[in-house]
């Protein structure tokens, strides 16, 4: 782990990476790059790396934990053992068995499992490199992947943090400021604002918590303009086309 640095925010207000209180950090996604996967995205987010798969809805093995009137929908959220500072020791953590119930339940709402019965929808996360933030990261390639692999949705689920540093509420917290700051407050929600995953570290008074709601609407509003932007480029048919084909 590197030194804490002496101030997270400096003297003009900005953090270390340059970026003011309420911005994200830079995203990147890419869809359908993985031939295999029926749905599949590569999300880069500041140096978070993120490779995701969707499969389904298909047959369930094994077949007890199929469900009559539903598909099963099984998320399994995995670091690679090369993603983080120290080596991540390969196979399923605390940690990680955690951050694949709380995604699977932020995608439960949106997914019309009921569609597919008897069937499973599986999304597999692979952490390629991790750099604070990386449950949200995976719920923002998620939502790509799984539309990708054309999964009836209500609307995508888009995901961002908000913390505390140097007593400051901030959105999107890097690593620094995940290792040495005061609280860290991941958020996912529906296109409409409904929340889906809601999860606090550390502590923080009633009027911080409002503040930092409104920094994360900001943020998930920006990151459902790129995950739609990315979705329009690939599914949407340009006009001209349209007109030719006629
Ligand atoms: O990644 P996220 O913020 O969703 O989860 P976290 O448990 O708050 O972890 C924060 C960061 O700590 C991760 O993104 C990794 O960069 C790092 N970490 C690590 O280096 N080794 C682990 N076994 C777990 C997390």
């Amino acid at each position: 782990m590197s030194d804490k640095p002496e101030k997270l925010i400096t003297d003009d207000g900005l953090r270390l990476d340059g970026r003011h209180a309420d911005e994200i950090r830079p995203m990147k996604i890419e869809i359908g790059v993985l031939s295999r996967a029926d749905g599949s995205c590569y999300l880069e987010w500041g140096r978070n790396k993120i490779l995701v798969g969707v499969f389904g809805p298909r047959e369930v093995h094994p077949r007890r934990s199929q469900r009559a009137d539903t598909a099963v929908i099984r998320y399994k959220y995995n670091m690679a053992s090369f993603s983080t500072e120290d080596r991540a020791r390969p196979g399923p953590s605390r940690r990680s068995i955690e951050i694949s119930k709380v995604s699977r339940e932020a995608f439960e709402p949106v997914i019309m499992a009921e569609l597919f019965p008897k069937t499973a929808i599986d999304i597999f996360v692979e952490i390629l490199q991790a750099d604070a933030g990386t449950r949200t990261a995976a719920i923002n390639a998620s939502s790509i992947a799984l539309a990708d692999a054309g999964i009836p949705m209500k609307g995508l689920v888009t995901s961002c943090a908000f913390g505390k540093v140097d007593g400051q509420i901030v959105l999107d917290l890097n690593k620094d400021e995940d290792n040495y700051g005061e609280a860290d407050f991941p958020v996912a929600m529906t296109q409409d604002g409904e929340i889906t995953l809601l999860q606090m570290d550390g502590n923080l008074t009633p009027d911080e918590i409002r503040k930092g709601f409104e920094l994360v609407k900001k943020g998930c509003k920006e990151i459902l303009e790129i995950q739609q932007a990315v979705l329009r480029k690939k599914f949407e048919t340009p006009v001209e086309e349209t007109e030719s084909e006629a």
